[in-house]
């Protein structure tokens, strides 16, 4: 949840690691703070609130250094304060580290090290990993003083249970620095007389492409000009280098007022990147590099679980539709945390898969781990390159919609859906889907884009409508169908944008209990994009009007539904039942957007939330 850099090279550390919090914030964002090595000293300076407030803070100090480690927070141990904020250092303050993660068993560690005469000036898990390690490290009388500080962390996390991405200074070894990870990413890059470690390659990629991601159980250990990977088991480990290809300027605001705005706006252009080299018009059909399964054993597979969490666990709804519909392949949706503990009958003809943006989600990750464990194939549908679920999985698909950095997941959705569809139809042309409802597919997903840009039109129009509906504190979503999905999505957007209270229900359930909340000051979004159930779902307007509701309408162009049927109507795009969910979509983005923004709230960084969670 927290974003952790550091550096080691010829530069000066501090503007290095404050561009890279700044590139994490997306990750944490209630205080920040470096620590940097200065003379054979640690100086340590940290904040809270946002990263300016640590700019401001550094503005009045000279602190010049060329090693130093970063980390920007999402408490998990302890609240809101200085003391609590990283870097932890230990009581001697020879050791500082930076941490993202929990460690589960800190409690028996600090009453270990109370026994010891450790004391502790926060209430976090990192200082007491800091001072085990400082522990350790008075100890290591006896090592060579060159792996002195290796061993010294190296057996405090033998001692620790959780998940860590860690980075640590040493004040006697200036030129030095270690991280470790264990199931929270870790990723090292190697510039020009330069080393970077952190959690996520965008806060570096400026400066190097060239990188090693860690394995859980793995720590690095930089030293001057060179470095080396062990195994806590103190195994040698082969560095296996990647070269990142993502393009950093995505990762900027490119004129956009938020993140969250620009990453809607990308989606015709995501959407373009998932299709890109998959669509086989010929056969009518779809088809991916990185499945690692064969035709066969795709014939083979009669049911399928998908797993995820948050806007992903929406698009596993969406998915299961879509891939009934075309592929006639059992599918069930469970949400990641749940299936990992409920020991669900599973038999090998069942395929998993799982959806994660980040790739990084700690209970998708674990929910794939505990299938793999029973034996099972696990496919992924990821879009960070290189993340722990996408190493992990048997097989994989990229959705190369680029860096998303708003908290508020936007263009993965949509560009999840269109995996899913490209998938459904995959495996339906492997079953009885027929060529010219196939083509229909095909030429439905080519239009897309354009389709996106076109209700992207509308931002200026939703923002209107939005200003109507600012001031209410609850809402109602409502869709029938591939709809429903969609508006639990939209209502999440809303909820966490703009802190909204709102909910999404299959129209029919209104009137089993949520009608009770129907009031003027509780408006409810209709989403009215599926034929099939059209005249059902103008019957729950009805329904809704006659006790006084007021409405919003995402309906079809060409619909049955009149514009004056409504409060307020948007109109989107005619398309084919597979892409409708994907069209109905992005007036919920907008509207979120809006809402938010016009509430006085940072979209980018909703409160209380991180883009990447990776604690339980
Ligand atoms: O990276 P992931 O797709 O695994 O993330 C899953 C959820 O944490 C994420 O979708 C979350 O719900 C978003 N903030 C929603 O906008």
């Amino acid at each position: 949840m927290c974003g952790i850099i550091a550096y080691l090279g010829l530069q000066d550390a501090v503007p290095i690691l404050i561009d890279g919090l700044r590139r994490l914030e997306y990750r944490g964002y209630d205080s920040a703070g470096i620590a940097v090595q200065v003379d054979g000293i640690t100086q340590c300076v940290r904040a809270i609130g946002p990263l300016s407030a640590l700019q401001k803070k550094l503005s009045t100090i000279e602190l010049a250094g060329n090693t130093g480690i970063g980390h920007t927070r999402w408490a998990t141990h302890g609240s809101v304060t200085e003391a609590n904020t990283h870097p932890q250092q230990s009581n001697d303050k020879k050791i500082s580290i930076v941490h993202n993660g929990v460690i589960e068993n800190f409690q028996s560690i600090r009453e270990f090290l109370s026994v010891q005469g450790f004391q502790f000036q926060s209430e976090t898990d990192t200082e007491t990993l800091a001072n085990l390690i400082s522990y350790h490290y008075s100890k290591e009388l006896e090592s060579p003083t060159q792996d002195r500080f290796l061993e010294s962390v190296r057996k405090a996390l033998l001692h620790v249970r959780g998940t860590y991405g860690i980075a640590v200074l040493c004040s006697d070894r200036p030129n030095e620095i270690i991280g470790a990870r264990n199931s929270s990413p870790l990723v090292l890059g190697m510039g020009k007389d330069e080393f970077f470690i952190s959690s996520d390659v965008c806060s570096f990629a400026q400066h190097t492409r060239d990188v090693v991601y860690l394995h859980d159980n793995e720590l690095v250990h930089i030293t001057g000009d060179h470095f080396k990977l062990i195994t806590l088991d103190r195994e040698a480990v082969e560095a296996v280098r990647h070269e990142v290809d993502w393009d950093t300027a995505s990762a900027e605001l490119n004129g956009y007022p938020h993140f969250m705005l620009k990453e809607i706006f990308e989606q015709p252009q995501a959407i373009e990147n998932a299709l890109r080299g998959r669509i086989s018009g010929d056969l009518s059909s779809a088809h991916f590099g990185g499945l690692q399964m064969t035709d066969e054993e795709l014939h083979k597979i009669n049911r399928i679980i998908l797993c995820a969490c948050g806007t992903a666990w929406c698009a596993c709804l969406v998915a299961e539709y879509i891939i009934e519909k075309f592929a006639r392949i059992p599918v069930e949706v469970e949400y990641a945390s749940e299936f990992r503990y409920r020991n669900a009958p599973l038999d090998q003809q069942t395929l998993i898969i799982v959806i994660s943006q980040s790739g990084e989600t700690i209970d998708t990750l674990a929910a794939m781990r505990e299938a793999q464990q029973r034996g099972l194939r696990v496919l992924a549908i990821t879009n960070v390159v290189g993340s722990t679920i996408a190493r992990e999985a048997d097989g994989g698909i990229y959705q190369h919609s680029g860096p998303e950095i708003g908290v508020a997941s936007t263009k993965a959705f949509t560009s999840q859906i269109c995996i899913s569809i490209l998938l459904a139809l995959h495996l339906g042309r492997l079953r009885d889907l027929s060529f010219d409802d196939g083509i229909e597919i095909v030429e439905a997903l080519k239009k897309l884009p354009e389709q996106v840009e076109s209700i992207l039109l509308q931002s200026e129009r939703i923002r209107s409508i939005a200003m109507r509906y600012k001031d209410c504190s609850d809402m109602l979503f409502l869709g029938r169908q591939s709809m429903f999905p969609i508006a639990l999505e939209g209502a999440l957007k809303l909820k966490e944008i703009s802190y909204v209270h709102a909910e999404g229900y299959p129209a029919a359930e209104i009137k089993h209990g949520p009608m009770a909340l129907i009031t003027p000051q509780c408006p409810i979004f209709f989403l009215a994009c599926d034929d099939h159930v059209l005249e059902k779902i103008q019957s729950n307007m009805h329904e809704v009007q006659a006790r006084g509701a007021r409405v919003i309408v995402v309906a079809q162009e060409n619909s049955a539904i009149h514009a004056n049927a409504a409060n307020d109507i948007i109109f989107v795009p005619q398309g084919h039942s597979a892409v409708n969910p994907i069209l109905a979509t992005i007036p919920l983005q907008l509207f979120a957007y809006h809402m938010g923004v016009l509430r006085g709230h940072n979209v980018d960084r909703p409160r209380h939330l991180a883009k990447s969670v990776t604690v339980e």
